[in-house]
Parts: structure tokens; C-alpha cells; sequence
């Protein structure tokens, strides 16, 4: 069976809208998802099809709770669970609720609130949407902050082997774990330290977005305490926002992985330190309003889902070794 991923890997668009999604409860809420999964199709399809050059695409994930609500097989993608607050000396990961998250990605807005707005027709008979984010491009690819973010992600073929589930869960393999928090940044302490200060919170330069050598990168500047080992990598997707009026200046903190642990390394590294209080500078100017664990099934997985033609089990392995139907044969939930 093909495998193919959702769009996780594309890179960033200049323009990106995040919406997080909450069932209100469990009445009607499978045969929704199963529409919502058709369109995420039609969606992606027809954004191709249409403007071919957009890089037009949207993505969702899909929660804890409502993997369990939704009644989708099991067992879960291994790594898929409650995400648990990290919780350091000064700052803390929260844990906030999300059942459904969408990413929608192009080069004009005006697709992506196109999208959002089919996926929010389909889903508030049903949902309510928790959270929305409007990220852009700023200038040449850089934080709200000032400094350019993304240069160290993985390139080409290594964007698949760390934004992707391989073979350790084969189930799942195609799919991918998404992380994100919403961060509000203090824009205004930042801006007030020297330029030569501001350097030392990412262990990077800010006007050419060098790195610092290791002799004199700051030991709790981001770079340094992100950095988990050259073999734990993610792919991040950060996006800037701002609102003058609410004065709401902050980062869309989005990650696609083959495995969350190696998020939740980096989280801890941040947040609590190795060694504990070694926590990252960063967060003293950004606090995390948000934090929720997602997982992205493949598109055939979708499919599977949409045409309730999903998830039979290998003869005898009942409820241990989910796979997906051919022929479809079993409803959605045919496993609990
Ligand atoms: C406040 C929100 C954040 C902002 C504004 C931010 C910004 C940045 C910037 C500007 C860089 C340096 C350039 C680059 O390689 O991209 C960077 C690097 C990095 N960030 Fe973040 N980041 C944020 C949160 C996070 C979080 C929550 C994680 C992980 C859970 C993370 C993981 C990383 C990693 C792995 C690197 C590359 C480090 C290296 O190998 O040099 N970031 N980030």
C-alpha cells in the first residue's frame, strides 16, 4: 500500500494560516471527519490543479482525544500521546487542548483563507475553532525578533528522514508528528538590548545570520540549547505574526518529526536546562500561550478514513496490528 505524506515537508509559504479545532462533543462528529478528510483531499487537489505555482497545500493533524473520540485505530501511532506541560525554574511548556489542527500554506492569502473558510463550514456544525493564526512572511525569512529562522532545518532528502515516520512504526510509516505553541513575545525588552546582546539569545549574527563559534556562543543561547545532537532533527515551519492593536507580537512555533521524543529533548533542553537552570535565554522574551501534539496520517490514511474503508487487522493480530484496508471492508471504529 502507498504511503504517501500529507504536505508536511513543503517549505515555508509566504503566507500561512493555523486554526485549532475542538469537538463540542460526540454527536455527529465521525461522520463530519470523514467528510473533513474527503475535502483536506479535494483541497490539496484542487489548490494544484488550479494554481499550479502557489505552493498552495493544507495539512491536518489530528490529536490525543480525538484519535480516542473519533475511535481511529489502534494501536495509536507509538509516540502519540496527552502532551504533558514541561515544566522548568522560570518558564514553563503549557499543555493546551486541540483535537484538529489545520496549516494551510501559499503564496497568496487569499487560498489559504479560502481553504480555512471550507474546513470551517464543514466543521462548526460540530466544532469550534480555539485558535487562529495568521502568519507571514517577514522581510527575508525572519522572526518577529529580527533574526532569520529556519537556516539550520534539514535539506533535501533529510527533510523525509526527519519529518517522517520510517520504518520503526510501519503502520504509521508516511506519517508524521506535529508540535506547535503560539508564543507572545516581550518585542519591546527585546528590542531594547544592543544588537550585541540580542546576538547572544540565538548564538547567531543578527544583520548576516552567521553562527557564533562554539568558544564564544552564550551556553544558553537558543542555538545552543536546541541543538540536541546532529542526528535529532526536526523540521520547523515558524511563522511571525503581529498585532499592533492588541500589541500581540509573537511565533507561530510549528514542527513536523519522525519521532516526537526528539521535540520533547529539545523542550526539555529549553525549558529545564541540561544541566536543570541552563534554560534557554530565548524564553525570557517569549512566553508559550499554547503547546499541543498532533499526529498527521498519511494521505491514503485520509482516504481510508474519508471513504470509511479503513483499518482492517492482519488475521489473528486483532487490536494489535492495524493496517490499512485494501478492499475496504470495516468501518471506521470497527477495531474497538
Ligand atoms: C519563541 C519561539 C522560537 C523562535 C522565535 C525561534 C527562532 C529560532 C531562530 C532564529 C533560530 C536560528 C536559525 C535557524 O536555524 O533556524 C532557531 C534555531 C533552532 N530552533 Fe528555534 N525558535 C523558537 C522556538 C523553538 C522551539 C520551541 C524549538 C524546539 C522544540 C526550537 C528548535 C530549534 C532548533 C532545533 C534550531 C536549530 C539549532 C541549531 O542546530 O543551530 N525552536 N530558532
Amino acid at each position: 500500500m502507498k504511503q504517501e505524506p500529507q504536505n508536511v515537508l513543503d517549505y515555508h509559504g509566504n503566507n500561512t494560516i493555523f486554526t485549532v479545532w475542538n469537538f463540542r462533543g460526540n454527536m455527529r462528529v465521525k461522520e463530519t471527519f470523514q467528510r473533513v478528510c474527503a475535502l483536506v483531499i479535494n483541497l490539496n487537489h484542487s489548490a494544484y490543479v488550479r494554481f499550479p505555482d502557489y505552493g498552495a497545500s493544507c495539512v491536518m493533524g489530528i490529536g490525543y482525544n480525538a484519535w480516542d473520540l473519533l475511535e481511529l485505530p489502534e494501536p495509536l501511532p507509538r509516540e502519540l500521546a496527552h502532551f504533558a506541560p514541561v515544566v522548568g525554574e522560570k518558564h514553563t511548556a503549557v499543555s493546551t487542548k486541540g483535537d484538529l489542527h489545520f496549516h494551510f500554506r501559499g503564496s497568496d492569502i487569499s487560498i489559504c483563507l479560502d481553504m480555512a473558510a471550507d474546513i470551517a463550514k464543514a466543521l462548526e456544525p460540530v466544532a469550534e475553532c480555539v485558535e487562529e493564526v495568521h502568519g507571514f512572511r517577514y522581510w527575508d525569512g525572519r522572526s518577529i525578533l529580527g533574526f532569520v529562522d529556519g537556516t539550520e532545518n534539514p535539506e533535501g532528502e533529510d527533510r523525509a528522514f526527519f519529518g517522517l515516520v520510517g520504518d520503526g512504526d510501519p503502520v504509521y510509516k508516511g506519517g508524521s508528528y506535529l508540535f506547535v505553541q503560539k508564543y507572545i513575545h516581550d518585542l519591546a525588552a527585546f528590542k531594547a538590548l544592543p544588537v550585541e546582546e540580542q546576538e547572544k539569545v540565538f548564538g547567531r549574527s543578527k544583520q548576516n545570520d552567521i553562527e557564533m563559534p562554539d568558544e564564544i556562543k552564550p551556553k544558553n543561547s537558543h542555538s545552543a540549547v536546541a541543538n540536541v545532537g546532529d542526528d535529532l532533527k526536526i523540521i520547523r515551519d515558524n511563522m511571525p505574526f503581529g498585532n499592533m492593536s492588541t500589541n500581540e507580537m509573537g511565533t507561530y512555533f510549528i514542527a513536523y518529526a519522525s519521532t516526537f521524543s526528539t521535540v520533547q529533548k529539545m523542550l526539555n533542553s529549553m525549558f529545564i536546562g541540561d544541566p536543570p537552570g541552563n534554560y534557554d535565554r530565548l524564553l525570557d522574551f517569549s512566553t508559550a500561550k499554547t503547546g499541543s501534539l498532533f499526529f498527521v496520517p498519511t494521505l491514503d490514511m485520509l482516504d481510508g478514513f474519508a471513504s470509511g474503508a479503513i483499518i482492517a487487522v492482519a488475521e489473528g493480530e486483532k487490536k494489535t496490528e492495524p493496517v490499512l484496508s485494501v478492499n475496504g471492508s470495516l468501518n471506521i471504529g470497527s477495531l474497538r
